[in-house]
Formats: structure tokens, C-alpha cells, sequence
């Protein structure tokens, strides 16, 4: 069994082909994304409008470079996956209502994916795949939630952020500090430039005892900062904040992720979502872990932030096990939220 799969829920139109065999891990044939980023960059942020024409305009072509790419064509498929929510409500409905008009031309079924199930068994394509019960940290720029995943469908929520997820912490002080959008990445190359000590930043409910975030004071810190440097701070004194920031956001996750696998007992790590991407994240949690024993999965670099391998991954699983509401009659909806 073979299944497409769209994502486009924010600002990469992402397409994606994995075989299911009858046994065993179902494997990426060809994957394509096209990322909006350069074209919202001018905004400072997503333009919902804009994104969903980028859709538009790029889910077609980017279709029939995986398909080739692959050497299959549209009768090759046999269920056809997207993303339902969460996100911007007009992109999801240009990959979801692409996904099942494809479905219904083909006599296909289609299937509608949670976009953070998808985050959350990314690191499944990667060759170093996780294996069930594990603790996952779900960090991207709309959430960042402490998960513990029995098996796929099987998730309880440990704890999550009260206000702004860590992708937001870091976008917006990355905006106060005058990068471009999205902050995250070009936050984490400033930093290398500076000294993490030379600013001190709050990490709100870090001593709480339970496994969750808050991250809207550190923004408001941020700012009360960058005006304290006033009009034209230095390179060095912009990196130093940068990097204070973003040890101070790390700090945080690396406590709350080692407190949920402490309470739940379990000695595997699965993190997942963009800010996974973060090189001083890594290597605090890597080293952290490795102390308790505790191995820690990432998703592939380039994996984690939005693509469609996910959702063809996560669908694939899904259908392995004989799980997810499969549609045959056209019908879709999507939910933002
Ligand atoms: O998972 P994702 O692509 O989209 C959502 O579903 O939200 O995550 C995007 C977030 C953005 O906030 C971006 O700034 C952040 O991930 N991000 C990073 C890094 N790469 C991406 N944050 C910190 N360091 C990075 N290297
Ligand atoms: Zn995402």
C-alpha cells in the first residue's frame, strides 16, 4: 500500500509518498516541500491570505515532482493523506480539499491527519527510530506540550505551556531583537556570538514540580531589555541577549522533559516539532540524558519542521493498525484549532 500525503497548515507546502508493506516500518519514496518563508519574511509573519495562494500555486507541481521522482504515477496510490488541523484555516483547506478531490477522482479513500501526531512520530523515518512507550517534548511555534506515547493514537498529556510555546518565545524575542522571520534559527546563530551570562532572564515556573511551561514573561523581559540598550546596542551585547534567551528557554525544557521522565519512569525521549532543530537544546538534553541513562530521538534535521512525510508517515502508522477514519465520500472539514 502506498500513501500521498499534504501538508499545509502554515507556511510550507509539503507533498510526500511512503510505502506501507504488509510487515515492518513503512519507508519514504520521495518527498518534495516548497517554504514560504522569503515571501512572508517582508510581513515579519505569516500572512494567512498569501500562504494560502502560495498553496495554491505550488501543491500541483510539487505533486508531480514526487510522483516522478518516485517514477510512479497517481494509480500507484492507494489513500491519500492531509493535514486537518491545527492551523491557518485557508491552508489547510487547499491541501485538504486538493487531498480529497485527488481521492475522489482516483476512487481513492482519504484520511485527515493531526498535524502534531505528525511532529510527534517524525523521528519514526529517521533510521534511529524510536521505539514504543516513550516521553515526548513537542515544541513548535504553536505548541510546546510534555507527551507520554504508549502507541500511535495512544497519548496523554503530561503538561503543556500556559501561554506562548517555545517556537514563540523564540520568534518574538528574536523580533524584538530585529532578525527576520521566523526568529527561531537566526536567534540560535546570534547566540553563538554571545555570552548566555551576561543578561539575566526569568524561567517562569521552573520550579513549579510539574511538567509545564510559561514563556509570555520571558518575551516581556526580552523587551525590557532590548529598551534598556536603547536605539543602537552593540553586535556583541545583541548576541549575548540572544544567547541568554535562548538559554533560558532551553533550561526550561530540559528541566520539565527530564521531570516528566522521571514521574513516568520511562527511559526514552522522542523530541519532535521545529525548535527540535536547536543545536544548544540538543546537546543539553543529550547530555542530560546520557547521565540517566535515557536515550533521546530527534526527527532528521530537515524533518523537523512542517513537511509531508510526516503526515504520510503518521497516516501510514495509523493505517498499519488498522486505525483512522478512512473517507470515501468527498466529505472533509478541517479545524483550525
Ligand atoms: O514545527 P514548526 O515548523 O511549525 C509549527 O508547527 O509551528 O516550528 C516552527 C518553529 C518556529 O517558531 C521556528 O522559529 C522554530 O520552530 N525553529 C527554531 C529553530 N528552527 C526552527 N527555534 C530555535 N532554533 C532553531 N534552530
Ligand atoms: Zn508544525
Amino acid at each position: 500500500m502506498r500513501v500521498l500525503g499534504f501538508e499545509s497548515s502554515c507556511d510550507e507546502t509539503g507533498v510526500a509518498l511512503v510505502e506501507v508493506p504488509e510487515q515492518g516500518a513503512p519507508r519514504l519514496l520521495a518527498q518534495g516541500l516548497h517554504s514560504q518563508i522569503s515571501m512572508h519574511q517582508a510581513y515579519g509573519g505569516v500572512v494567512p491570505e498569501l500562504a494560502s495562494r502560495d498553496h495554491i500555486r505550488r501543491v500541483i507541481p510539487l505533486t508531480r515532482e514526487v510522483l516522478a521522482g518516485a517514477q510512479l504515477g497517481l494509480a500507484d496510490v492507494d489513500v491519500i493523506a492531509y493535514t486537518q488541523g491545527p492551523g491557518l484555516a485557508g491552508a489547510l483547506l487547499v491541501g485538504a480539499g486538493v487531498a480529497v478531490a485527488l481521492a475522489a477522482a482516483l476512487g481513492k479513500p482519504s484520511l485527515g491527519v493531526h498535524h502534531l501526531e505528525g511532529h510527534l512520530l517524525s523521528p519514526f523515518l529517521s533510521t534511529d527510530a524510536p521505539e514504543f512507550p516513550f516521553v515526548a517534548l513537542l515544541v513548535s511555534g504553536g505548541h510546546t506540550q510534555l507527551m507520554r506515547v504508549d502507541d500511535v493514537g495512544s497519548y496523554e498529556i503530561l503538561g503543556e505551556t500556559i501561554d506562548d510555546a517555545a517556537g514563540e518565545a523564540f520568534d518574538k524575542s528574536a523580533k524584538l531583537l530585529g532578525l527576520p522571520y521566523p526568529g527561531g534559527p537566526h536567534l540560535a546563530k546570534l547566540a553563538l556570538q554571545g555570552d548566555p551570562k551576561a543578561f539575566e532572564l526569568p524561567r517562569p515556573l521552573l520550579h513549579s514540580g510539574k511538567p509545564d511551561f510559561s514563556f509570555a514573561g520571558l518575551k516581556t523581559a526580552v523587551l525590557t531589555q532590548v529598551k534598556r540598550l536603547g536605539e543602537s546596542p552593540t553586535e556583541q551585547q545583541r548576541a549575548d541577549l540572544a544567547a541568554a534567551t535562548q538559554a533560558a528557554i532551553v533550561e526550561v525544557l530540559v528541566k520539565k522533559s527530564l521531570l516528566a521522565l522521571k514521574t513516568s519512569g520511562l527511559k526514552r525521549l522522542v523530541v519532535a516539532g521545529g525548535v527540535g532543530a536547536n543545536s544548544a537544546l540538543r546537546e543539553q538534553l543529550n547530555s542530560a540524558c546520557a547521565k540517566r541513562g535515557v536515550r533521546v530521538h530527534y526527527p532528521e534535521l530537515s524533518l523537523c519542521t512542517d513537511n509531508g512525510a510526516m503526515i504520510a508517515m503518521a497516516a501510514a502508522m495509523r493505517l498499519q493498525r488498522g486505525m483512522g477514519q478512512l473517507r470515501r465520500d468527498g466529505s472533509f472539514e478541517v479545524r483550525p484549532r
